[in-house]
């Protein structure tokens, strides 16, 4: 009889525990919303120094690092999926990405999510040294070179009088920029200083257009893989790598 009641109690236990665990396989985890199991499906768009460029085939720039960084925190791999900025929100509204990385800055219109910030911004104006252009009022009548899809597109379009031509390719638009088909673009400051520093033919209008922050960003369906991101933001802003990175990048 006692050795009955014994088996019962252990029947007990074992039922309460199956029981138990399964309510803890039913609350899902930010890993849960990945499209991949234990990789972090990035879209990037390479035309972006010093976030992310191409350099022999090779994708370098702050943001790779960044991710590198984030994947130890994160403990999954990072995968990088190239594509042109332009489609990277809808890329992850479809599910094709699992987040999008690419120097991209808060924007209200943009239906995704954005994390914390983690670089300062603004939209400048680059142009030529002897362009004689020192302020957007000297941009009336001229055209004005902007990356398709970008806060910078949507700044240049509040210049008065101003044409504005946009490209998919923000390389492409400095190229313009240099050859003379253009009279000045609008990038992100940090690449505006990078191209100020690489050609002495460049120059940096003090006066940003709008003050910006760079986050990355997620579908609006994946709250838990935010908060999973913005945690290991944090702790990448607190650790040495952070500092290390924007010197190495010049940022
Ligand atoms: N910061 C701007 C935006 O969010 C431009 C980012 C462009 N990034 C790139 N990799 N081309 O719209």
């Amino acid at each position: 009889m006692k050795k009955i009641l014994k088996i019962a109690a252990v029947a007990a236990m074992v039922l309460g525990c199956s029981a138990c665990s399964q309510t803890q396989e039913e609350e899902i985890s930010w890993q849960d919303q990945l499209i991949e199991e234990n990789t972090l499906i990035v879209g990037i768009s390479p035309d972006y120094p010093p976030y992310e460029s191409l350099e022999n085939g090779e994708m370098v720039g702050f943001d790779v690092d960044m991710m590198a960084e984030l994947e130890k925190y994160l403990g999954v791999n990072v995968e990088f999926e190239q594509m042109t900025f332009s489609t990277i929100v809808d890329a992850v509204n479809l599910g094709q990405v699992d987040v999008g990385v690419s120097g991209f800055t808060y924007d209200p219109e943009r239906q995704v999510l954005f994390s914390d910030p983690y670089l300062e911004s603004a939209q400048v104006i680059l142009t030529k040294k002897d362009s004689g252009i020192e302020s957007a009022a000297d941009l009336s009548g001229k055209v004005v070179g902007a990356q398709l899809g970008t806060t910078g597109a949507d700044a240049a379009a509040e210049i008065e009088g101003a044409s504005v031509e946009l490209n998919q390719d923000a390389n492409i638009l400095v190229e313009a920029l240099k050859a003379g088909q253009m009279d000045a673009v609008v990038v992100d400051l940090l690449v505006a200083q990078n191209y100020e520093e690489s050609d002495s033919s460049l120059v940096v209008l003090d006066e940003p257009l709008v003050d910006e922050e760079n986050g990355i960003i997620c579908s609006t369906s994946n709250e838990l893989l935010m908060d999973a991101l913005n945690d290991a933001i944090a702790q990448f802003k607190e650790s040495d790598a952070y500092e290390e990175l924007k010197t190495k990048w010049g940022m």
